[in-house]
């Protein structure tokens, strides 16, 4: 019998069924947008990793297809871990990945296209020179994986950097290449932190210090930065610097775990990410594993785990200081009915009621203009963790200048909610924005994970206004706070809050009134997902 799926996401990618974890080698070949993701075909914890495929045309609208790579040789028989793709000079693609071998240690294979001319790329032929890499002396076989894209420097030889640990430090081992068969290892890593532990799934890639306008991966040239993206401890952490493609050199602006705070790509649930250049809409494009929080026998019971951030697109901040990501546009195809208000005021401790749209399926776009900042609250401190803050003063806390901002996926009767929101603080001479995702009332059940997420805006509340966008689908509300200067993703399952039952208010639970400048709210469509392919029973 079929069980009611309630989580199931409308816009977001997932397989119709069994466990799904990273994205690997996005790319756009020929017209046609690729995502591959660790897979499981037969459950819906992980297991059997293979990997899964899947094409588009819009990046929205999904075909998936056959599996790609199977785990079927001695060099990746327990699992096609994570890897990329890099696409050559001449537009043909290759991909790298980790193998655990029969052993289970960890080595990096390469795979090429059957056939280049067919634009989905449906068949993957691994290279006979498998393993082309294997753990080098020092290195523990378990710890060497997640291959990323490679990038050609100055001699025109290609680089890759794998996910290393060192005396259980992080480590972006380098190497370089001329024929993208044979690889050598340089002499020293591209980076390596013992402020961190292992790194997974390493991604390197330039970013354009003037506009939004994305790089390809090898691109040299003035005016970049470099960042470097690491994944360890459940988050993805990026740091910016400058590379120089003849020495190998990355000078590091702020390292990993610095005092001043550490940059992560999501304050909430978002793993193992990779990016891609679209030369065709010459964009950085960012996509992520996005876990599940609730228990696995009800992972079991619904069938499937896991899900794939929307695709964002990402460039570098105005003054260069961190990443800024935005839904790629062509989201807004699914828009359909909306509601629309501008110049409303939304007095302190008042709530105010979203209807007329689906609430369980909405894109919804608020801008709030704040007067009156000298009376926010004092913060005593300027290096508070802004997660142990927003736990400390979740949405059921009131303040002065917040909290205000959105329940998403509330019940009638409000006992079931999930807040988005701000407060402003005073610190000195200077004030500072905080955003929150409270989980805490997102559901009566007990199991599921409620962790509440923070992060600081870096943005001046006296000359700016404060904008959010949140994306709700079902299971899933992802949030990008001041125009994308952070972002959070949470996962909530709630038991009242589903489907029609599930409602959409502003709150402003401060004591100061506030004005919402304009607020639009859109009913998604479902996107299109469908599976074609000989062994689409599995997929
Ligand atoms: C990250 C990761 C990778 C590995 C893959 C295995 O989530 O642990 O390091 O390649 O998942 O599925």
């Amino acid at each position: 019998s079929e069980v009611s799926q309630p989580y199931r996401t409308a816009f977001h990618f997932q397989p119709s069924k069994n466990w799904m974890n990273d994205p690997n080698g996005p790319m756009y070949y020929k017209g046609v947008y690729h995502i591959f993701y660790q897979y499981n075909p037969y459950g819906a914890l992980w297991g059997n990793i293979s990997w899964g495929h899947a094409i588009s045309y819009d990046l929205i609208n999904w075909v998936n297809l056959d599996i790609a790579l199977i785990p079927n040789e001695p060099y990746d028989i327990n699992g096609c871990f994570s890897g990329s793709a890099t696409i050559f000079p001449n537009g043909e693609p290759a991909i790298l990945y980790t193998g655990a071998d029969t052993n289970k240690h960890q080595v990096q294979n390469l795979a090429f296209p059957k056939n280049v001319s067919d634009p989905l790329l449906t068949e993957w032929v691994k290279s006979s020179l498998n393993p082309i890499l294997s753990p080098p002396e020092g290195i523990d076989a378990m710890s060497y994986r997640d291959p990323s894209t490679a990038w050609m420097g100055q001699d025109g030889q290609w680089r890759v950097v794998i996910g290393s640990e060192l005396d259980h430090h992080g480590l972006a081992i380098l190497y370089k290449s001329k024929d993208f068969r044979h690889w050598i290892r340089t002499s020293s890593p591209l980076h390596s932190s013992n402020k961190t532990i292992m790194w997974e799934c390493p991604d390197f890639y330039p970013v354009s210090t003037n506009g939004k306008n994305g790089l390809d991966t090898s691109a040299i040239q003035k005016n970049i930065k470099h960042v470097l993206k690491v994944s360890f401890k459940t988050h993805d952490y990026y740091i910016l610097g400058k590379y120089d493609p003849k020495s190998d050199k990355y000078d590091v602006d702020i390292d990993f775990m610095d005092s001043r705070g550490s940059l992560q790509y999501d304050y909430g649930r978002f793993y193992a990410s990779k990016s891609f250049y679209d030369g065709h809409k010459k964009r950085r494009v960012l996509w992520s594993w996005i876990n599940e929080g609730d228990s696995e026998s009800d992972d079991n019971k619904k069938g499937w785990s896991g899900l794939q951030s929307i695709p964002r697109s990402i460039w570098l901040s105005e003054n260069g200081d961190q990443l800024v990501q935005w839904p790629v546009k062509e989201l807004k195809k699914l828009r359909k009915r909306k509601v629309h208000y501008k110049n409303k005021e939304l007095k302190g401790g008042s709530l105010f009621q979203i209807s007329g749209i689906t609430a369980s399926q909405a894109d919804v776009e608020i801008t709030f203009s704040l007067s009156n900042l000298n009376e926010a609250e004092v913060l005593t401190s300027d290096v508070i963790d802004p997660q142990i803050l927003c736990t400390q003063k979740n949405a059921s806390v009131s303040g002065s200048q917040g909290p205000f901002g959105l329940l998403v996926l509330a019940s009638k009767d409000l006992t079931e909610h999930t807040a988005v929101f701000f407060r402003v603080f005073r610190s000195a001479n200077s004030f500072r924005v905080l955003m929150c995702s409270d989980q805490k009332r997102s559901s009566l059940r007990q199991e599921v994970n409620k962790t509440i997420y923070g992060a600081f805006l870096v943005l001046d509340p006296r000359h700016e206004k404060i904008s959010l966008r949140t994306l709700i689908d079902h299971s899933i509300v992802e949030s990008f706070g001041g125009d994308g200067l952070a972002c959070i993703t949470a996962r909530v399952y709630p038991k009242l809050a589903i489907e029609e039952q599930a409602q959409l208010y502003v709150f402003n639970n401060g004591s100061q009134s506030l004005i919402i400048s304009s607020l639009s709210a859109w009913s998604m469509k479902k996107a299109q997902i469908v599976s074609i392919g000989k062994r689409r029973k599995h997929i």
